[in-house]
């Protein structure tokens, strides 16, 4: 693949679209009548689904942002995971809705959860645009999983793949292995 050809299409626009409502729609009846939900979107990759997703959930929510980053320079394989910046809300007797953008190992989750857990929320749920369940470690899952995708290395619609390809408008596979 050159650098200027557009990695090939796994999940299009508008199957993107249409799942992402069905997900706001599930969240929105599974939180309603819920007060002060905080949705919490994990930086960077989160950023164009949260940004879509809380535009059509209809249940009145607030928005923070964590970051987490990973030692070494395969993604996750160590299951070494760090917090680089927390909430700014606090979170006690909050629900809260944490939306990852993939479930890949899963340890990023893990860590999110027990970090979350240990803040008190009245609930936690959470949320991942795709998932590779080739991958992931037993036992770990989202509430709410947008796409299953097979072992590879997805870019677009905000994720990455060494910072390139974050702004195309659908989910595409690059060239580049999973570590
Ligand atoms: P985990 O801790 O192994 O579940 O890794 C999750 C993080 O690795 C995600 O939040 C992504 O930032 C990154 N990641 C894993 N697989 C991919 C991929 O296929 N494309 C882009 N980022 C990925
Ligand atoms: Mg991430």
């Amino acid at each position: 693949m050159t650098n200027d050809e557009r990695p090939p299409v796994l999940i299009g626009e508008e199957r993107i679209r249409a799942r992402v409502g069905e997900l706001a729609a599930e969240i929105s009846r599974d939180f309603a009548g819920a007060e002060g939900l905080l949705v919490v979107g994990v930086l960077r990759g989160a950023f164009i689904f949260l940004a879509d997703l809380v535009r059509r959930i209809t249940v009145p929510l607030a928005v923070d942002f964590v970051a987490t980053s990973h030692y070494g320079s395969g993604t996750a394989a160590s299951g070494h995971v760090s917090l680089l910046a927390d909430v700014r809300c606090d979170l006690a007797g909050r629900p809260v809705l944490l939306v990852e953008d993939i479930l890949d190992t899963g340890h990023t989750l893990e860590f999110l959860q027990r970090h979350f857990r240990g803040r008190g929320p009245s609930r936690l749920r959470t949320c991942a645009l795709v998932r590779k369940p080739a991958r992931l470690r037993a036992g770990v899952t989202a509430d709410y999983v947008g796409f299953e995708i097979p072992d590879v290395w997805v870019v677009g619609y905000g994720l990455d793949c060494d910072e390139r390809w974050r702004g195309l408008p659908y989910i595409g596979v690059a060239p580049k292995a999973a570590p």
